[in-house]
């Protein structure tokens, strides 16, 4: 959207919360947003909507965006919190942008974390915006509700709002690169694609199930384990903090689902049962904000099987808690998300990864007081046996 790009190439800043629930269209057509409010610059706007054709402005656009829509944004999340908040870069991606994550401490001692990352598939929108939403419901949250207080000091969260981030500005570029799924680096000798899928790329059963050796494959899993840099950048950073960090939450769409390790069919996490079900009361968690249905299992018995995924590279690492939200939609629209559906998809989703924070959060720091086996017994039975029939690859 060209309009859209010039709009963002020209700086126009917006509050926190604003920009990600705003798509172009909505800007254009001024309708009535509740996500609006720290809009600002409206008759600039408007002005930059008539003078819209300025050479160039599509061809830098898309880097622009991102540096609108989330380095700006991180840049001014750390200067509105100074005391809670700071930015960490830790990565380069291949084409030399950086990798930040945002950190939230606030002083506990005991120094336990909760990880969780978005966009590291490109084309998955919603995820970057949800990561965007998370952050600021952590901030918004804390001073007044002693729950929250209380998890946020005693863990610090990380949270990267863009893994892939050259993917992800690549898929800004115009409607041919927007489904782009992989990171942007050569393919091997002789091979003219580009891209690995870096949910491919951890070293966990890399490269044997849920994959393709052909480079142009969008589920090409790269020349070696952990061969990309952003995926090299994730496992230094929580490999360094594997016994710090309970919860590895990593963000996608779309397929309403909650994935729990592992990928591979002959591979079960240890703590499995107890993984079904904190993701089975966070499916129903989710289903009380706006009634929709989140169906939880492993990857090989609700979606597909697969291989190098970060989430088991977590869980092998130690990490008991690791989870891949496949966020809205069910593939009505897929990728292409609808703006009205951003801020209620963001609302559930924070909602479940909410109910296993908590979870996570209680069970190291809060004594014992009974059993929750009971629980347990009543919420098997309503999850659904459901199979995510489409071949898409989320
Ligand atoms: C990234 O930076 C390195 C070191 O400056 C340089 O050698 C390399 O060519 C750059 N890569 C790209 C894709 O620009
Ligand atoms: C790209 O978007 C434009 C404007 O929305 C539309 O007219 C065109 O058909 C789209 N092209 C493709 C390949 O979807
Ligand atoms: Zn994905």
């Amino acid at each position: 959207d060209i309009f859209c790009i010039y709009l963002f190439s020209n700086g126009i800043s917006f509050s926190v919360d604003s920009v990600f629930f705003l798509s172009c269209e909505t800007i254009r057509t001024n309708k009535s947003l509740p996500g609006l409010r720290g809009l600002r610059n409206v008759e600039n706007i408007q002005y930059l909507s008539k003078t819209s054709k300025s050479r160039n402005s599509h061809k830098t656009g898309n880097r622009l965006v991102y540096q609108n829509l989330i380095t700006n944004w991180m840049d001014q999340i750390v200067k509105e919190n100074p005391d809670v908040v700071t930015k960490v870069d830790y990565g380069k991606t291949y084409e030399n942008r950086t990798i930040s994550l945002l950190k939230s401490e606030r002083g506990g001692s005991s120094k336990k974390a909760i990880w969780m990352d978005c966009g590291i598939h490109a084309r998955e929108w919603i995820a970057p915006a949800f990561c965007q939403y998370f952050i600021n419901q952590l901030l918004q949250t804390y001073k007044t509700d002693p729950k929250m207080e209380q998890m946020m000091k005693n863990m610090d969260f990380y949270v990267t709002p863009v893994l892939n981030v050259d993917g992800y500005i690549y898929s800004w570029t115009d409607n041919s690169t927007r489904l782009w799924r992989k990171n942007r680096t050569p393919g091997p000798e002789g091979c003219e694609c580009l891209g690995t899928d870096l949910n491919r790329n951890f070293y966990a059963n890399w490269g044997t199930v849920g994959i393709s050796f052909d480079c142009c494959s969008n589920i090409y899993p790269g020349k070696s384990a952990v061969s990309e840099p952003e995926a090299q950048a994730v496992t230094n950073f929580v490999g360094k903090r594997a016994d710090e960090i309970l919860c590895f939450l990593t963000i996608h769409s779309y397929g309403q689902l909650l994935l729990i390790p592992y990928g591979h069919p002959n591979v079960i996490a240890p703590n499995e049962n107890e993984l079904m079900e904190v993701g089975l009361a966070a499916a129903e968690a989710i289903k009380k904000v706006h009634g929709k249905q989140y169906t939880v299992g492993t990857s090989p018995d609700v979606l597909y099987a697969n291989s190098g995924s970060s989430r088991d590279w977590a869980r092998l690492q130690g990490i008991p808690f690791a989870f891949t939200f496949e966020l809205r939609d069910d593939g009505t629209y897929g990728f292409k998300l609808p703006e009205d559906q951003i801020q209620p998809a963001c609302e559930e989703a924070y909602s479940g990864a909410l109910h296993i924070i908590t979870h996570v959060h209680d069970k190291e720091f809060i004594k014992p007081t009974g059993t929750a086996a009971t629980v347990a017994a009543t919420l098997w039975t309503t999850m659904m046996a459901v199979f995510v029939t489409s071949t898409v690859i989320v």
